[in-house]
């Protein structure tokens, strides 16, 4: 088959990932450029955050299989083709990375790590109180892929885990897996914010879920509770959480992800003592295991076999 890798990537990773898709299917063709092979013969496009239009008039295309776990970008471009399967990127190297972010966080969190940074610059020399992981109720948004992977690996570390998935609106259901009490519906979120020190977002991004993350929401946690943002900038009402940050409602918050990428120098989350920056990379894409993940769903494709973790285009995930 012939297949096409476009997207947003540095030249150093570009010829990463050609490598690793080569190595992983050496049987079919895969092409860096769309002008080097006629457009009706691409059978798969590999996507890694395609600009739009990048994926228009391809008329023999029959997978389109994203490198990116959130395909929320893809689904906002008009011109992506309907009715041609799109396969988000499911990386159980991607998944530890999110649990090994999540988990850096919630221990620096609990133990007022960042603070301690804060007092270094200050050459401040102060010790606070020690608490423990079980007194440090979390909430995870999300339970899809990364939300399992980070609830289950906290629970782990000893922290009372809970995860909301938004399910049914009317519907409120608790069930225990992994450890983790499992919330759905939208009832259930109030209460359960209400009992939390520490929120972690893994949701998808979707029109229900955009903005979620609003002065209202935070107003639910108790005063002083941490939130680490792990999934979309467009979750958060930015504004509102720089409001939340002022009054102490959010005592700290750790954010990965921004309504604008790269954030702007002049943006207040910069310099902000209370805001922890990572540059979008709690979790990326592992080539070397991401590869083998492509290659199964196009021998798959070949096979006529069913394809693994197709996006519902209507859920937005
Ligand atoms: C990263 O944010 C991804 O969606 O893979």
């Amino acid at each position: 088959m012939n297949l096409l890798l476009v997207g947003e990537l540095e030249p150093a990773e570009r010829s990463d990932w050609a490598a690793a898709l080569r190595l992983a299917l050496p049987e079919h063709s895969l092409y860096l450029d769309r002008g080097e092979v006629a457009d009706a013969s691409l059978d798969v496009a590999i996507v890694a955050n395609p600009p739009p239009g990048s994926l228009s008039d391809l008329p023999g295309l029959r997978l389109i299989q994203s490198l990116w776990a959130g395909v929320d970008r893809l689904l906002g471009d008009p011109t992506l083709p309907v009715g041609v399967p799109l396969a988000r990127m499911v990386d159980p190297a991607m998944n530890s990375a999110m649990a090994e972010t999540a988990l850096w966080a919630t221990l620096a969190l609990q133990r007022g790590f960042f603070e301690y940074a804060r007092h270094q610059r200050a050459s401040r020399w102060q010790v606070h109180g020690q608490r423990r992981a079980d007194e440090l109720p979390v909430l995870v948004l999300g339970f899809g892929q990364m939300g399992r992977a980070v609830a289950a690996r906290l629970a782990q570390q000893g922290y009372p885990v809970s995860a909301w998935r938004r399910g049914a609106a009317d519907a409120a259901n608790v069930e225990l897996v992994a450890g983790v009490r499992v919330l759905s519906g939208a009832p259930a979120l109030a209460d359960a914010l209400a009992q939390t020190r520490i929120l972690i977002n893994l949701l998808p991004l979707t029109p229900d879920t955009r903005s979620l993350i609003d002065a209202d929401l935070l107003a639910l946690l108790p005063h002083g509770a941490g939130l680490v943002n792990l999934a979309r900038g467009a979750h958060l009402v930015e504004a509102d959480l720089l409001m939340a940050l002022a009054s102490g409602q959010i005592g700290h918050a750790v954010l990965d992800v921004f309504q604008v990428e790269p954030l702007p120098v002049d943006h207040a989350f910069w310099l902000h003592p209370q805001v922890t920056v990572l540059p979008h990379a709690a979790a990326m894409t592992d080539a070397r295991s991401a590869a083998a993940v492509v290659a199964r769903n196009i021998e798959a494709l070949a096979a006529g076999l069913p394809l693994q973790h197709l996006v519902e285009r209507d859920a937005g995930y």
